[in-house]
């Protein structure tokens, strides 16, 4: 096989009707919602990068953590052939894994982000000469077939991105991990950890503005590919701490009563001064929670590493 290849599991438009299908029923509920998918268009995949190079951002620090401290310990329990990372990005903190898997054969990132996948391929292939790279632009709470390369599996899910799903969502998503992995694979999966309010309320509002900005972008990306009219400056990036869910939400709230017209759909929508459109849930986690909805899963959580102060924690399960 050539050493980086791309695979589109979805024809080019599906992209775009699903983001209409997401748009039309996201601004006609109430409160109205967007999927937070659609932050990563090019600027958005850029935007995050930036995000994790904040001081305000602990999670990425604090998963390569542990990622540097854990990489051959995760290398030997899974001896994996073929690593898959779910929502890749950059790849960047994956290099850690990579490095340590002797015996790996082929690495595939899956993301929706087709510009952050081919970044990231070039990016490897360059550097790591002798590795396969099998992109797949997918999104994965979607079915995936992946490519029948050799095994033993290990799915990586970094990031604490697991947090971005509804607990409904969560239990669907785990289930579906499940049946891509047969006895002897292994699931490694990032999850930011529960802590003091004002810590993570500044990491998704830092001083800045870049988190505001990735925000907003997705209303740049309803403007480009719907003719939407949405003016990014017409709303206040705010996010907040739920502590009875235990996550973070960020939100887009329109600073006056506005119309903004959807060509695409031919929809005008209604925003009141004040009115939040809800763009992204961030769930924070602690150990028993994340056992439990893996084992619900079929999935057992046989190691859980955390950084030095605990922020965040890393865990392998097998399956069960
Ligand atoms: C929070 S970022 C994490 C990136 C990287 N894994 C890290 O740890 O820095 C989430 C990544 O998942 C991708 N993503 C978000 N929703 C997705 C979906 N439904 N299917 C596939 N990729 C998705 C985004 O494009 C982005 O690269």
């Amino acid at each position: 096989m050539s050493p980086f290849l791309l695979t589109r599991t979805l024809p080019e438009d599906a992209t775009e009707a699903a983001l209409r299908a997401d748009v039309l029923r996201g601004l006609t509920r109430t409160p109205k919602t967007l999927p937070p998918k659609w932050f990563y268009d090019a600027h958005g995949s850029e935007l995050f990068d930036r995000i994790t190079e904040l001081p305000e951002y602990y999670p990425t620090r604090a998963e390569r953590e542990i990622l540097l401290a854990r990489a051959a310990e995760i290398a030997a329990a899974s001896g994996a052939r073929t690593l898959v990372e779910l929502g890749s990005g950059s790849s960047e903190k994956t290099r850690y894994v990579i490095d340590a898997l002797s015996d790996l054969h082929t690495y595939v990132p899956v993301d929706v982000s087709e510009s952050a996948l081919t970044q990231a391929g070039h990016a490897l292939i360059a550097e790591r000469p002798g590795l396969n790279v099998h992109a797949l632009i997918a999104d994965f709470t979607a079915e995936l077939t992946l490519p029948g390369t050799p095994g033993p599996r290990l799915v990586a899910f970094l990031g604490g991105t697991i947090g971005n799903l509804l607990p409904a969502e969560r239990a669907e998503f785990f289930t579906s991990v499940r049946a891509l992995l047969s006895p002897g694979d292994a699931l490694l999966l990032g999850t930011d950890l529960v802590k003091d309010e004002n810590v993570l309320v500044r990491a998704y509002d830092d001083a800045a503005g870049v988190t505001a900005a990735f925000n907003k972008n997705v209303l740049t990306v309803v403007d480009r590919e719907l003719g939407a009219d949405f003016d990014p400056g017409a709303f206040d990036h705010v996010a907040l701490w739920d502590a009875e869910n235990e996550w973070i939400e960020m939100r887009l709230r329109s600073r006056t009563a506005q119309t903004v017209k959807i060509p695409a759909l031919d929809l005008a929508i209604d925003f009141a001064a004040g009115e939040e459109l809800h763009t992204e849930v961030s769930a924070k986690f602690r150990k028993e929670g994340v056992r439990a909805e893996l084992s619900a899963a079929g999935l057992e959580l046989a190691h859980w590493w955390t950084d030095e102060q605990g922020r965040f924690a890393l865990s392998l399960s097998t399956v069960r």
